[in-house]
């Protein structure tokens, strides 16, 4: 089906690891391969991202941190995957966080709407990282959107040929993916997204196990 332009979205997608067999990463990617026809991802890597220095922090910034903030600028929304290091957020996403939170309180993750989803191989999921990431986006005055968290646990096991495998939650975590999309028509003051039946999912009445 052909989208006209104005209905169409686009969305960043960060992952939290930055390994090459990462469950995050992979799950960002079936995430993408599985948004509707009217919505498009663009996965920005944080691996050339420097560490954050305010003496460095001019223009744009670095070369790798203006191609971040451009993303973040032109987005409708950030989806967010990652894993919990250490009960806390992975250093090189905080990293990252802090180069587009500037300038403070006006910088380019001002009012962006930001689903957050963790994951983790114990059955937590990840829920600290969840916790932390939402403290963080408050002071950049990003938008999280509210409701069900997407908490994976034990990911390993639903996991398969280097995708989110299991049905139940890919839907859990599709579905959410609209409720952000929702958010950021009411930021952008758009008409509220009309989802074609032939495009709905399954709704799932509670979260995956
Ligand atoms: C440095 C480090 C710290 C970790 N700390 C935690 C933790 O605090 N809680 C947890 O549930 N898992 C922890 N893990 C396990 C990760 O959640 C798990 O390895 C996850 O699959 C890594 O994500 P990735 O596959 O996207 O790289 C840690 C892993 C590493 C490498």
């Amino acid at each position: 089906m052909d989208v006209p332009q104005h209905q169409r979205f686009k969305l960043l997608g960060l992952s939290g690891s930055l390994r090459k067999a990462s469950n995050s990463s992979a799950i960002l990617r079936t995430l993408r391969d599985n948004l509707t026809p009217d919505i498009a991802m663009e996965i920005v890597a944080l691996d050339d991202i420097p560490p954050f220095n305010e003496d460095h922090d001019t223009g744009d910034g670095p070369a790798p941190v203006a191609t971040l903030r451009r993303a973040v600028r032109a987005c409708d929304g950030i989806v967010i995957v990652s894993p919990e290091y250490n009960h806390g957020i992975p250093g090189h996403l905080k990293n990252a966080i802090d180069w587009a939170s500037r300038p403070g309180y006006d910088g380019p993750l001002k009012n962006k709407p930001i689903k957050i989803m963790t994951i983790a191989s114990s059955p937590l999921g990840g829920a600290r990282a969840q916790a932390w990431l939402q403290e963080v986006f408050s002071s950049t005055l990003s938008r999280v959107v509210p409701g069900k968290q997407v908490i994976i646990g034990a990911v390993e096991s639903k996991m398969k040929d280097g995708k989110l495998a299991h049905e139940d939650t890919l839907i859990f975590a599709l579905n959410s993916i609209d409720e952000m999309l929702d958010e950021a028509c009411l930021v952008q003051g758009r008409a509220k997204r009309v989802i074609p039946d032939a495009w709905k999912r399954r709704k799932l009445d509670k979260p995956p196990r």
